[in-house]
């Protein structure tokens, strides 16, 4: 069919025609932002998924929710970087969010304080003051500048906080990749988040990444399991499955057999990002509306070769040998969670030879944690990926 009107999303955080399926943390994110515009105190939420399974999505319509609301939104993807990089990412987001809270020239007592308190939050990484350019204030001694990034978060985020509201706005922070934060810039992140709770300010934050967040947790795990909810999000059962095929299609008066629909659930196990790719691919595959099952069929090698050479490829290739012996003898006991132990066994290693190897997957958000001593894919259907990549085995 015509490609100019294939309805389907499959890329990164490409927001698809419906959202099926996430109607529970569309509406916990509204009463949160409700709740706190009242002044009340409501738990956030951090989001947890394999890979593909619509975090990033989630977070932005909840960026659409807020804007709607006229909240002030700050948004940050978290890559592997280092401490310093973090203060001067974050520095450079909230330096935005002041500005969209009012322009410069009608900057309250309260907006300028928060901006002075940013000059001393990010003075250590951004000695030239690139970063508060134009924001020509003294640095606020005392605040913000203690070279511990807990203390001063609280700094900066009480500042902004108290200009928010007396804006009558708030501010929503909204963190993806967040398992990629050290576990001392978590619980800096907490740590600030509990203070301004404790305040009743109109910030709030929403992260979302891999399932292993709950546990990175650390010594903020108390505060944490306060403030925050960790709703687990994962593939959609055969009912919104369907819909998410189906809708989009009907939009453009094209329709699904019964049995393709069910051909389409056995191929993706409903997990959202391969039924973007299925659907886009079977789109392309049928003449006419309704599409069939053959359809479906004849769709599966290019839908299937498109998630080998780009999906799970790229993070393949960012694996050393032992890592992808690692990984393919993991597969060879199945797709659930493998002990450590059993994974060294096949591998005729002892689990302390091969703890390295399994900790440097886990950093890399290959493998996560689902609880002590053992390791699960984080990407959906990896494991039978891994019998076609290597179908030769885990042997050297
Ligand atoms: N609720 C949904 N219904 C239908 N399709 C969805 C849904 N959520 C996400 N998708 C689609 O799934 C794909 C993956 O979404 P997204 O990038 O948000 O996943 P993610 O969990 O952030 O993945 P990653 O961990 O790799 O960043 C996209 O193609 C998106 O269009
Ligand atoms: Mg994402």
């Amino acid at each position: 069919m015509d490609q100019l009107t294939n309805p389907y999303t499959p890329n990164a955080g490409a927001e698809p025609p419906v959202i099926v399926g996430r109607e529970d943390q569309i509406a916990s994110f509204s009463l949160l932002l409700g709740r706190l515009q009242r002044g009340r105190t409501e738990q956030s939420m951090m989001i947890t998924g394999l890979r593909g399974v619509g975090k990033t999505v989630l977070l932005g319509k909840f960026r659409e929710i807020s804007l709607a609301e006229n909240w002030v939104v700050l948004e940050l993807e978290v890559s592997k970087h280092d401490e310093a990089e973090f203060r001067r990412v974050l520095g450079y987001r909230v330096r935005t969010a002041l500005l969209e809270l009012s322009p410069r020239s009608r900057w309250s007592e309260r907006a300028k304080r928060a901006a002075a308190i940013l000059r001393s939050f990010s003075v250590s990484v951004d000695p030239a003051g690139s970063l508060t350019a134009g924001i020509d204030l003294e640095i606020a001694e005392g605040y913000g500048d203690h070279a511990d990034l807990g203390l001063d978060l609280v700094d900066l985020l009480v500042a902004v906080g108290e200009a928010a509201a007396e804006a009558g706005r708030g501010l929503v922070m909204l963190i993806d990749e967040i398992q990629f934060l050290s576990s001392a810039q978590f619980e800096a992140v907490i740590g600030a988040i509990h203070k301004v709770v404790q305040r009743r300010l109109p910030v709030t934050l929403v992260g979302a990444g891999l399932p292993q967040i709950p546990e990175l947790a650390g010594d903020a795990k108390s505060y944490a399991e306060r403030l925050f909810k960790f709703p687990e999000i994962g593939s959609l059962d055969r009912g919104d499955a369907d819909a998410a095929l189906a809708s989009p299609a009907s939009e453009e008066q094209v329709s699904f057999s019964p049995e393709a629909l069910r051909a389409a659930f056995e191929l993706t196990g409903g997990y959202p990002y391969f039924i973007q790719e299925l659907g886009y691919a079977a789109w392309s595959a049928a003449a006419i509306s309704p599409i069939e099952a053959v359809d479906i069929a004849s769709a599966s090698e290019v839908y299937e070769s498109k998630l080998d050479s780009s999906f799970f490829r790229v993070r393949l290739d960012r694996a050393t040998a032992l890592q992808r012996r690692y990984l393919r003898a993991m597969a060879e006991l199945g797709p659930e969670p493998q002990k450590a132990s059993d994974v060294a066994e096949l591998m005729g290693r002892r689990s302390t030879q091969l703890g390295p190897t399994r900790a440097e997957l886990i950093n890399m958000g290959l493998l996560y944690t689902p609880q002590h001593g053992y390791a699960a894919f984080t990407v959906p259907h990896f494991d039978r990926f891994m019998h076609r990549a290597m179908p030769e085995g885990f042997a050297d």
